[in-house]
């Protein structure tokens, strides 16, 4: 048991003269009366609540719920706001950002009174973003997610953001009016939430529960079903209960636990941006994790939840269904099931009695919805720190497809020709991406499941192989190799590509490689030269001269690794 002298807080208000009065003063000024801030274990609530982040704009409520645990279990609790990243609304791109805001919280929680942190997270990037400074610092922390929306409607039919890229796609193939689309906008989103399918938002949720740093079922109750608040005030509870029992994340995020996210991210169908993301975690926790890892991992681990992208139903569905704790128990037997969670139990035994109620959305192991599954890593001449793609999102026939190269320098290029019907493209064709890297773009931004010429659309061809330096939107689809390493910018392989030359895809083989001869990358090479603007001033120009690449997870590098919580000194 942690006594009220030990606290973390105690620094600050159990001190006497001058600098304790300062202290409690200020805060009291909000109404607090003095025995609240007597021994009682402080934790702030770093709240990423935005208007312009729309699938958190019910996080004020939610902070609420979580007071109210906090309260309950006899601790003090204080909201605090970081930067919130809106992956609709930010420009160039919500990734750019990612790293910016793991500063803001990592330094948030360091200079302030805490003993413990609840982190609300809900839209892609405020997840990892949240996450990765929290364990910079590493006291105890929970994570509660804001929920995914209700399913969306539109004339009778069920959508949710995947069909975004199938209604852009049948405009422009003129499958659908623009008039009709106006209408799915109107029926996308119906509540409070984050994504309704198994994109980034989802993903990370899942795996912030697979890894052990939330209550069971935080990953798919809807945002908007009041068992969301009952588990955000149970996680009130349970921070105040990890302060006193001193559960840092350290204790939760071991190299185990990593590889059981890797293995559940597989069973989900999840986004490939998990990779990024889990590696940027595992960095700044100090737990080695390499992009291998993810194919190694998730390697023999099938499909089990049957969500879009990958599968039919929706995050709604999977709630409905048993929720990330049912696929978790079919599981078990991949899992380490020793590893320790927020609650202070066991993987194994929170998930012991977990069944699935659908077999339709949630299925067993002997009976799985795709054998393939999980984030296969290339390698080849194009790739040289590799290359991911999701195989539970491609195309079977495309799976090995040796076809020639359409470049595209950067993604206006792509923009302004992609529809010329004089370019030279067939289904066969490989559409090639440069320049929407890490430094390239900047910030390395969802493009990769670039949409496919409007005149090969027409002749109803619905897949073609894409490959780029950029990520793709976990709800996107598609046979698209993403994350290539090194970047154009950093003068990949990826860089010297031109239009005509034969790539060949291999994902069984894990290959991906340009037939080009050693002597001729060489010649090219000499004649390079980038094309990528470097930012004049200010945090971008930071970001492009500190982002690793994508298979380090592009943390910023002096970002990497932790600080610890001591206290720092005092300036009164
Ligand atoms: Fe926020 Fe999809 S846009 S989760």
């Amino acid at each position: 048991m942690t006594h009220e002298n030990t606290l973390r807080s105690s620094r600050w208000f159990a001190r006497e003269g001058k600098d304790g009065f300062i202290y409690r003063a200020w805060l009291k000024k909000q109404g607090i009366p003095a025995y609240e801030l007597e021994g009682k274990p402080i934790i702030g609530i770093c709240n990423t609540w935005s208007e312009l982040t729309p699938c958190n704009s019910h996080f004020r409520d939610l902070a609420e719920a979580v007071k109210r645990g906090i309260l309950e279990a006899g601790g003090y609790p204080l909201e605090f706001p970081v930067m919130s990243l809106g992956e609709t609304l930010m420009k160039p791109t919500a990734m750019l950002f990612r790293n910016l805001v793991s500063m803001d919280v990592e330094e948030s929680i360091r200079a302030n009174p805490l003993d413990g942190v609840v982190l609300l997270c809900g839209c892609d990037k405020t997840t990892p973003a949240l996450v990765m400074g929290a364990c910079s610092v590493n006291l105890p922390t929970i994570v509660v997610s804001g929920g995914p929306m209700l399913t969306g409607q539109h004339r009778g039919q069920r959508i949710g953001t995947s069909d975004i890229w199938r209604f852009s796609e049948a405009v422009r193939a003129g499958h659908m009016t623009s008039e009709e689309l106006l209408l799915a906008e109107s029926g996308m989103c119906r509540s409070d939430g984050h994504c309704a399918v198994m994109g980034t938002a989802s993903t990370m949720a899942c795996m912030v529960e697979a890894v052990g740093l939330s209550l069971p079922q935080n990953a798919a109750i809807p945002a908007p079903d009041t068992a969301r608040k009952v588990l955000a005030q149970q996680s009130g509870v349970t921070i105040v209960q990890m302060v006193r029992q001193n559960r840092r994340l350290s204790d939760i995020l071991t190299r185990e636990a990593f590889e059981n996210a890797i293995r559940v991210n597989a069973a989900i169908g999840g986004s490939t941006n998990f990779v990024i993301h889990l590696l940027a975690i595992a960095g700044r926790i100090g737990v080695p994790l390499s992009l291998q890892d993810m194919d190694t991992f998730s390697a023999g681990i099938p499909l089990l939840a049957n969500l879009q992208p990958s599968g039919s139903f929706f995050m709604e569905d999977l709630y409905y269904a048993g929720g990330l704790p049912a696929v978790i128990h079919a599981l078990l037997s991949h899992l380490h099931t020793n590893c320790l969670t927020v609650n202070g139990q066991t993987i194994g035994y929170n998930y012991a009695n977990a069944p699935s109620y659908n077999k339709e959305v949630i299925t067993t192991i002997d009976a799985p919805f795709n054998t393939l599954s999980g984030i296969v890593v290339l390698q080849g001449n194009i790739c040289e720190n590799g290359a991911v793609i999701k195989p539970s999102a491609a195309s079977t026939h495309l799976m090995q497809h040796t076809g020639k190269a359409v470049v595209f320098e950067d993604i206006d290029d792509y923009k302004r020709r992609i529809d010329d019907p004089a370019l030279e493209v067939d289904e066969n064709s490989v559409l090639v991406l440069k320049n929407a890297g890490p430094i390239g773009y900047p910030g390395m931004p969802e493009v990769g499941n670039l949409g496919l010429p409007a005149k090969l659309l027409a002749q109803g061809i619905t897949d073609m192989v894409r490959i780029s330096d950029g990520r793709m939107s976990g709800t996107g689809f598609g046979t698209v190799v993403l994350h290539i390493s090194p970047e154009a910018a950093a003068g990949g392989t990826l860089a010297l590509l031109r239009d005509g030359d034969m790539i060949t895809l291999d994902v069984p083989r894990r290959r991906l490689h340009a037939e080009l001869s050693l002597e001729e990358i060489a010649r090219r090479q000499q004649q390079w030269q980038p094309t990528w603007q470097a930012a004049p001033r200010g945090y971008v120009q930071l970001y492009q001269q500190q982002v690793e690449q994508a298979h380090l997870g592009a943390d910023l590098r002096f970002l990497k690794g932790n600080s610890g919580s001591e206290v720092t000194r005092d300036s009164h």
